[in-house]
């Protein structure tokens, strides 16, 4: 059987969201062990300023997840059936909703009861959780070529990003 094949547009989304989503995860964490700590804190919270970190980190994140949103729900659809990558994307969207409703001085003021923030938190335990779930669930279904051929810098012709207005538009079109 031939290695499946991703579309780039997925292929460059997909990754930059893998990319960034550990990224925001682990400076959300370095802020709550610096900033609040109620659950404990690490062992060792390396000085810096991390709500500024995170705050860029997650500044670069939500305009490429909603572009990643609206791509699963256009021309990655079909795929979207599968519950394990509906989950992903559904604890992305109420990370980065949340996150962006946050204010950066409130956990500074040691302000920990806004509900938004305690949103932001639970948001983050859920997508780790949602991850584990989809890759698991990708392992399972199509094992390490599966994975693998998110990450592979082929390309097909017509599949070039001159191309990809006309995957979206044909995704409306087709009934599927
Ligand atoms: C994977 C987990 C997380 C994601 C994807 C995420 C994402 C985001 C996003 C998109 C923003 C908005 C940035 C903006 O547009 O201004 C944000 C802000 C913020 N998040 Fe998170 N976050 C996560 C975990 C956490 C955790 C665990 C904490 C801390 C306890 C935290 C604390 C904050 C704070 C304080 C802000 C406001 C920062 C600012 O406005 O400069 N986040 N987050
Ligand atoms: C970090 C946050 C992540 C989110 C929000 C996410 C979300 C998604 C979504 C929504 C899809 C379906 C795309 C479509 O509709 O066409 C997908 C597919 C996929 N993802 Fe992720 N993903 C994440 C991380 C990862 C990581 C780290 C891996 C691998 C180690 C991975 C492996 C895959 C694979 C193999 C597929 C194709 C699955 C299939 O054919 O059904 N994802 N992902």
């Amino acid at each position: 059987m031939p290695p499946p094949y991703q579309p780039s547009q997925l292929r460059l989304l997909h990754g930059a969201i893998a990319l960034l989503v550990p990224l925001a995860w682990i400076t959300g964490l370095l802020v709550y062990s610096a900033h609040d700590g109620r659950f404990g804190r690490l062992p060792f919270t390396p000085p810096g300023e991390w709500i500024d970190i995170h705050g860029t980190v997650g500044v670069v994140l939500w305009p490429i997840a909603l572009l990643f949103g609206f791509y699963a729900f256009t021309a990655g659809r079909v795929r979207l059936r599968q519950p394990a990558n509906a989950i992903a994307l559904l604890a992305l969207s109420l990370a980065v909703g949340s996150g962006k409703l946050m204010q950066e001085n409130w956990l500074r003021d040691g302000r920990l009861d806004h509900i938004v923030y305690a949103v932001h938190l639970l948001a983050w335990l859920l997508i780790a959780l949602a991850v584990s779930i989809h890759i698991t669930a990708a392992l399972q279904r199509g094992g390490l070529p599966l994975v693998r051929s998110m990450a592979s810098l082929q390309l097909r012709s017509g599949d070039r990003p001159g191309h990809w207005f006309a995957q979206i538009r044909r995704s409306f079109k087709v009934g599927r």
